[in-house]
């Protein structure tokens, strides 16, 4: 029997078509794929036990905390303090995922047909999460010339703006929150009543001068949620945990984690074993991060080395993260180059516009690849570049 009349909501967009470089791609995998972004794909060394303590016993036994167990948070508290000073378990929520950090917030901040603002150009998954939620990301500007600092002036003073996420550093600009960003956007955010979101997935990765990154986990003057988890911190996303911070003013604070709790609650969505695995996943996986992060300077280094040679790219350089956004000649639209290299050359890039980019011009390479495949997908890049020109 045919049925009629059935409702799908406006969460989901109505056209599912895959757009034109998806569609390439599918016919034509790259065998250099410089978009890579799963760090379980590129010979980083995982030691072989390091998933052993998921077979612990007690997870035989199902005791759910919304909040997640104490003794994890314990030790996600334990690990922050590298970067932000002593963090208060209580203070931590674990779920699932990023993106579901980002589905409990919006749940808890904002009514349907809000606002929150979010920077561009920066991760593109935000616009998807707030439609699933029945709110809209509204971008605010990150500035090319002076380094991705926080246009101001397009933080503006929407009717519905609920909060502003800060992604730091930034996915894909590596750009970092400055202190005097920072301090314009708490008062922003004092003054209109926002709540600061800081995606701080890729904090454990820097790639500049600075060392150790600060961190939002200790921001006491304003409502902040800070997210973190074990996708980026141990390249692990199939683990499926991750992590909010609250911190802010002690009233809000208090009843932020409570209501929270009553959304965690609804869902109970960390599984157990990964919860008691944390304290020896967090220090079994120190080596796993390090080698990310040793790749990722690898191949930043290799990057500068090949683009000295082909002055038609320039590089923006990122503080932190896990990639490089280049800028390219006029010559060509960036879809048509994106496509040309998946043809010609069996290069895979990302264009900037999947980003929000500005303007035109940019491509976004991942620094994640195996390094021999990296250097040659930038080479022969550079190189249709040139014979563009
Ligand atoms: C800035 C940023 N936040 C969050 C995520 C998603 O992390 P998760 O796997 O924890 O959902 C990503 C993934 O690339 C990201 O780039």
């Amino acid at each position: 029997m045919a049925q009629s009349g059935v409702h799908f909501s406006r969460r989901t967009p109505s056209d599912l078509r895959v757009n034109r470089i998806a569609a390439v791609r599918h016919h034509l995998p790259p065998p250099l794929d410089l978009t890579v972004s799963n760090p379980t794909r590129v010979d980083i060394p995982y030691p072989r036990d390091l998933l052993a303590a998921l077979a612990d016993p007690e997870g035989l036994v199902y005791r759910p905390h919304p909040r997640g167990l104490a003794a994890a948070r314990r030790a996600v508290a334990q690990d922050l303090g590298r970067w932000g000073g002593a963090v208060d378990p209580e203070r931590i929520l674990l779920t699932a995922s990023t993106s579901e950090a980002y589905s409990f917030l919006f749940k808890l901040l904002c009514e349907a047909g809000d606002t929150v603002l979010v920077p561009a150009p920066s991760y593109p998954l935000f616009e998807h999460l707030a439609r699933l939620e029945g709110i809209t990301a509204h971008p605010y500007r990150l500035d090319p010339e002076s380094g991705w600092r926080v246009d101001l002036s397009s933080l503006e003073a929407l009717p519905r703006a609920r909060a502003v996420v800060v992604v730091h550093p930034n996915n894909p600009t590596g750009s970092l929150v400055c202190a005097e960003d920072r301090e314009a956007l708490v008062s922003r955010c004092a003054e209109r009543g926002w709540a600061l979101i800081a995606d701080e997935v890729f904090l454990p990765y820097p790639l500049g001068e600075e060392l150790l990154l600060e961190s939002f986990v200790t921001e006491s003057r304003v409502l902040t949620f800070t997210l973190g988890g074990l996708s980026k911190r141990l390249g692990l996303p199939q683990l499926k945990l991750a992590w909010i911070v609250t911190s802010g003013p002690a009233p809000l604070v208090g009843e932020a984690l409570e209501r929270l709790e009553l959304i965690a609650d609804s869902f109970l969505s960390v599984a157990t074993p990964v919860q008691l695995a944390l304290p020896s996943l967090l220090a079994g996986g120190r080596p796993v991060a390090a080698a990310i992060r040793a790749r990722c300077q690898h191949n930043l280094s290799c990057l500068g080395e090949i683009l000295a040679h082909h002055p038609t790219l320039s590089l923006h350089p990122p503080a932190g993260g896990w990639s490089a956004v280049l800028r390219i000649p006029s010559v060509i639209a960036e879809e048509e180059l994106v496509v040309e290299l998946l043809r010609r050359d069996g290069v895979g890039v990302h264009p900037g516009y999947f980003y929000d980019f500005p303007s035109e011009g940019y491509l976004v390479v991942s620094l994640l690849p195996r390094p021999d495949l990296f250097a040659e997908g930038v080479r022969r890049l550079a190189q249709r570049l040139e014979a563009l020109l």
